[in-house]
């Protein structure tokens, strides 16, 4: 079972739209924001932006600074990268306005997700400084009163679109984690961005989880962030099978049965096993 969480998406020339948090989202941004400084990398230069500066973010719904980024956007040059964990009625219409919007969205198994999630909310600040335990996290879950929604509702709509739509593109988590070379090909492929071999590597090699940990102009913090609070950190562990010894069987039933009633009736495939 997968879970349709990040959703990147390219706007005219490259509007990066991605959606849900904790499916590998700032990782595909972090290749993007290389593939769109392919020219230099091929010439050995350096970058001059980090990915988060590239990127607009459009966080949730009731933001009322969402109406100045929207002004933002509006005035940047392309190609253009726009994040967004909005759901998909938020943007339909502009993006059917745009058939040759290019769209990314990436899954990541439901239950490494909701791990990861749990995390990223005692990790937040502006998630209340929450520091439940993983059984109380998993009542949100349950009671649909996790941040943006019902997990299985909420994806299920991006993914039907993206399924029918020429220009969008559905990556997986778990197949970039087994060859990320091939997956920054498909990528570059579907952006129509020509890149070589070399250029591939660079950006295979910079982007694996230990490399872009460390790497200035592609993590996802500043040297000193104050929304956080220290009890855990956003890239955390960068595995596929983490939720094991996080669920115990009633919440395993849970997922799966919501799996089974939403997601596995749209032909999505759940990758559990790790590597
Ligand atoms: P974990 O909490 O399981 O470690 P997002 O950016 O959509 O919020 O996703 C965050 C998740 O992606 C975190 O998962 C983070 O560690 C993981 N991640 C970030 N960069 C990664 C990389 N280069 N390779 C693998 N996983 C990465």
């Amino acid at each position: 079972m997968l879970s349709v969480h990040s959703l990147v998406c390219s706007f005219g020339h490259s509007f990066l739209h991605s959606f849900s948090p904790l499916t590998g989202t700032t990782w595909t941004l972090a290749i993007l924001h290389l593939l769109n400084n392919a020219d230099k990398l091929e010439r050995g230069e350096d970058i001059q932006q980090t990915s988060k500066e590239a990127t607009l973010f459009f966080g949730v719904i009731h933001d009322q600074t969402n109406s100045v980024r929207k002004e933002i956007a509006e005035s940047m040059k392309g190609p253009r990268l726009i994040q967004t964990h909005l759901p998909l009625t938020y943007f339909r219409q502009q993006i059917d306005k745009y058939p040759n919007l290019k769209v990314i969205q990436v899954v990541r198994n439901a239950k490494d997700t909701l791990v990861s999630f749990y995390h990223f909310y005692r990790m937040e600040k502006r998630c209340g400084g929450y520091n439940g335990s993983w059984n109380h996290f998993f009542k949100l879950v349950e009671n649909k009163q996790l941040a943006f929604g019902d997990y299985f509702d909420y994806y299920s709509d991006w993914y039907v679109y993206n399924k029918q739509r020429t220009n969008s593109l559905i990556l997986r988590y778990e197949d970039m984690k087994k060859n990320l070379k091939t997956n920054v090909k498909r990528i570059a492929e579907f952006l129509d961005k020509k890149v070589s071999d070399d250029v591939a590597d660079i950006i295979a090699t910079r982007t694996t989880f230990g490399n872009m940990k460390a790497d200035k102009m592609l993590r996802p913090w500043k040297d000193s962030n104050p929304t956080t609070t220290g009890r855990s950190e956003p890239m955390r562990k960068g595995i596929v099978g983490d939720y094991e010894g996080y669920f115990n069987e009633e919440q395993n039933e849970l997922i799966e049965q919501r799996y089974r009633e939403t997601l596995k009736p749209l032909g999505l495939q759940f990758i559990m096993n790790g590597y």
